[in-house]
């Protein structure tokens, strides 16, 4: 019977004790896979997508600016970027759908019915845990309390995933509108395309100002993860770290039973190398975007 209780975060593996007691008794190296293969397709689909959609409209949002003109030239004009612009939306749209099928095959696989998928314990709906482990959280921060027993799904992490909902929802329909304006315009008034500009320019701003700083940091940036967390793309964590970061989701799947399945043999060295460098070029763009818009705030603003 493996020992559950022991703290195998700082175990190491030495030549005097049986390998196998290591790693709650998982062969050593074996890891927690976190998401299934649809999933981390799906969010390196939406990497790229999100990418493409951001520098091609920053260039054109920012198209006073010297690096604007620059990345532009570099995408084959404002033309050109303005139809990667419209392929990469199409591809985001495709993740979306692909997702909420996903979702319906989840609930009809596991849960059966959508209220005990959405009120179960590993749901993405905030509830009120959430909101006791964000004042937990702050009082951590503050060093007057323990580090909270996050689940499944910290409170930031639910957050992340409606702000991706909302934000399909807003960009995406006044994306649609500028889009097809005659098409929109049969039904809306003429002003609307105004708006729909206004509010497309404006809250792509705000999700690549938030994806890129404050997703980025809880993400890659704090202590824990730093330089980079690639279990969105390898699928994959050591235990030692599901029983850190996510203590109540490990005791659960202990009491299942089901940690065991769960556990697989980690991928091979050139496939983890290949998803940071993935990683890296990702990071950089969207740390070079941000730089991008604070230059164009403070030195050219209009
Ligand atoms: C997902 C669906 C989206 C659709 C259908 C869409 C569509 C469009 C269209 C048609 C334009 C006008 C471009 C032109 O005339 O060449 C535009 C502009 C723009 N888009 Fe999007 N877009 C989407 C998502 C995004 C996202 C996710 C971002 C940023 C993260 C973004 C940022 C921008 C910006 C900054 C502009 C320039 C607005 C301005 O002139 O100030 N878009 N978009």
């Amino acid at each position: 019977m493996p020992n559950y209780e022991k703290d195998t975060a700082t175990a190491t593996v030495s030549p005097d004790r049986p390998s196998a007691v290591k790693n709650d008794g998982h062969p050593v190296g074996h890891e927690f896979v976190r998401f299934v293969p649809l999933d981390r397709a799906l969010h390196a689909t939406m990497v790229v997508s999100f990418l493409s959609l951001a520098l091609t409209g920053m260039s054109l949002k920012f198209s006073y600016t010297p690096w604007a003109r620059a990345l532009s030239r570099l995408l084959g004009g404002f033309e050109t970027a303005g139809y990667i612009h419209r392929f990469a939306a199409v591809i985001m749209f495709c993740v979306f759908v692909t997702h909420l099928v996903s979702l319906r095959n989840l609930k009809n696989r596991k849960y059966k019915s959508w209220l005990k998928m959405i009120l179960g314990p590993n749901s993405m709906l905030p509830g009120a845990k959430d909101g006791r482990e964000f004042i937990q959280t702050m009082k951590w921060f503050l060093g007057k309390g323990p580090r909270p027993q996050y689940g499944r799904w910290t409170y930031w992490e639910k957050f992340d995933y409606f702000a991706v909902f909302w934000g399909i929802f807003i960009i995406g329909s006044t994306g649609l509108t500028l889009w097809f304006p005659i098409t929109f315009t049969r039904i809306l008034p003429g002003w609307f395309i105004n708006l729909a500009t206004i509010i497309h320019s404006d809250e792509a701003l705000l999700a690549t100002g938030f994806i890129f700083t404050v997703h980025f940091f809880n993400t890659h940036l704090r202590p824990e993860k730093f330089p980079m967390d690639v279990v969105v793309f390898t699928g994959q964590m050591p235990l030692a770290e599901l029983k850190r970061d996510k203590p109540m989701e490990y005791a659960a799947l202990v009491q299942s039973g089901e940690l065991k399945s769960r556990m697989v043999e980690p991928h091979p060295a050139v496939v983890v190398k290949m998803i940071r460098a993935f990683a890296w070029v990702a990071l950089s763009i969207g740390f070079s975007i941000v730089i991008g818009i604070i230059y164009a705030m403070i030195f050219a603003y209009r």
